[in-house]
């Protein structure tokens, strides 16, 4: 399967969202990564529901959300309302993954597991055929532009293992410090989403280095 790409939000020109939403509508990026913090899971907060809200009303594109939220159970109809496509949850903060996994799903939407870099790959082996997408962090959530962590390399190779024996259909995000200088090892390694925010929105052309890292 071709790879992904989730340019991530978190890196755009907050004061031209129309603007750089319009920028992914016409690239060859498949998703919107949008990065909600609470500044209690991570020591930053990036934006809510009001701004989200703003960016769905000009994306043409399926929105990838990533909460980085404690008891992310409270919101999740809320972003299924908000036209959320994907949503995410960290495992360090669900209690009851499992439960907060089926209830994404019985709202309509995609449920992602996101792991820190710290959390093994082997924790989801009871339940990864109930996960459509394992978000890798590949750098401590919290803020954009952190450089990658190499680690990751041998996460997503596990990863990759362990849904082949268990016969699921996960697919594997990864999430922090990408650039061309690591997508398409990572893509080798068996990633099928790439998510970029400094990467992309930093550049002098993001159009040209999301097809860069598209077809890489
Ligand atoms: C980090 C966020 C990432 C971030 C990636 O906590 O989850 O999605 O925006 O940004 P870059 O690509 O700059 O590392
Ligand atoms: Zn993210």
């Amino acid at each position: 399967m071709k790879k992904r790409i989730a340019p991530s939000l978190l890196a755009a020109d907050f004061a031209n969202l129309q603007r750089d939403s319009e920028m992914l509508n016409t690239s060859e990026a498949d998703w919107f990564h949008i990065d909600i913090m609470d500044g209690v899971f991570v020591p930053n907060i990036s934006f809510g529901m009001p701004v989200l809200k703003a960016i769905a009303r000009h994306a043409k594109k399926p929105l990838d959300v990533h909460l980085m939220i404690v008891d992310p159970d409270r919101y999740i109809e809320e972003f299924a309302a908000l036209n959320a496509a994907i949503l995410t949850v960290h495992y360090e903060a669900c209690t009851h993954l499992h439960r907060s996994l089926q209830k994404i799903k019985s709202c309509g939407m995609k449920a992602g597991v996101a792991l820190n870099p710290h959390t093994p790959v082997h924790l989801l082996k009871d339940i990864i055929q109930d996960i459509d997408l394992v978000c890798l962090m590949s750098v401590n959530p919290g803020f954009g532009g952190q450089s990658f962590i190499e680690q990751t390399f041998e996460k997503v190779k596990e990863l990759k293992a362990l849904i082949n024996q268990k016969g699921a259909a996960t697919l594997i995000e990864i999430d922090g410090g990408v650039t061309d200088a690591n997508a398409k090892a990572l893509t080798e390694a068996g990633a099928d989403v790439l998510v970029a925010g400094s990467f992309v929105f930093k550049s002098d052309d993001p159009k040209a280095t999301i097809a860069k890292l598209k077809f890489i």
